[in-house]
């Protein structure tokens, strides 16, 4: 299973990709997850893309896809895979397809702005893993720590109003012009209801890959 999750910022895609994940065994490949790696270490890297994080702006695709397509190239990537961030615009759709990467399902997690607000104020991450937490809607078990490790939730940096406005701005913009290239593709496409409780959109999702 060679899976796509799509949604705005904040629709559920890191937390339904640990689902997925736990249920197939299959890893989640998250480029946000990659990029805050790398904007957090001491590469010559680390500052631009930290730029790019921090102004909620995409980074441009010569970093990113390259990173990517080595890394479907992986050994744990050879009976599938979720991608949780990528593609975010036509031009990394377009090359996955010249990598030669072939995607089976699509799935679209639709909700509304105005939820998203409410998702991001109340996100706690663990950066290593890329796993989030909502302090009301999807709390950890020891509150401020991550369930598997134990180590330490954070805010993230680009979790401010201000950085949220722009995020959702390049949403729509850059990636929401990626369901019509899907729904016109090959690909299986389905739209789910991701305003519902994560229970529920779990057992959505579940319900289509299965
Ligand atoms: P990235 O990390 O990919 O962020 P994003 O797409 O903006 O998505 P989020 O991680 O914010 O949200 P999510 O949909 O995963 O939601 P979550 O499950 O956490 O990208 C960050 C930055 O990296 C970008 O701005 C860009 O600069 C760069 N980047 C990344 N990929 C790139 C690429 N391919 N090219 C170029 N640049 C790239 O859920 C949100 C909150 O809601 C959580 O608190 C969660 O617990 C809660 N929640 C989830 N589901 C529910 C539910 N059903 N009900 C109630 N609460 C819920």
């Amino acid at each position: 299973m060679n899976l796509i999750l799509l949604g705005m910022p904040g629709a559920g895609k890191g937390t339904q990709a640990d689902f997925i994940k736990n249920k197939f065994h299959i890893p989640t490949i998250s480029t946000g997850a990659i990029l805050r790696e790398v904007s957090n270490s001491n590469s010559l890297l680390a500052k631009k893309v930290r730029g790019f994080l921090d102004a909620g702006t995409l980074v441009p695709d010569e970093i990113i896809v390259e990173m990517l397509v080595q890394r479907l190239k992986e050994d744990d990537c050879k009976n599938g895979f979720i991608l949780d961030g990528f593609p975010r615009n036509l031009d990394q759709a377009k090359a996955l397809e010249n990598a030669g990467i072939v995607i089976n399902n699509v799935v679209f997690l639709k909700i509304s702005e105005s939820e998203i607000i409410s998702r991001m104020s109340g996100r706690r991450v663990h950066l290593p893993s890329g796993r989030s937490y909502h302090i009301v809607h999807n709390p950890p078990k020891n509150e401020g720590r991550d369930d598997e490790t134990g180590e330490e939730l954070v805010l993230r940096d680009d979790d401010k109003p201000e950085v949220i406005k722009k995020r959702l701005e390049v949403y729509f913009q850059e990636t929401e012009p990626l369901l019509d290239f899907f729904i016109n593709s090959e690909i299986i496409f389905d739209e789910v209801d991701a305003s519902k409780n994560v229970e529920d959109v779990s057992n959505e999702i579940f319900k289509i890959l299965t």
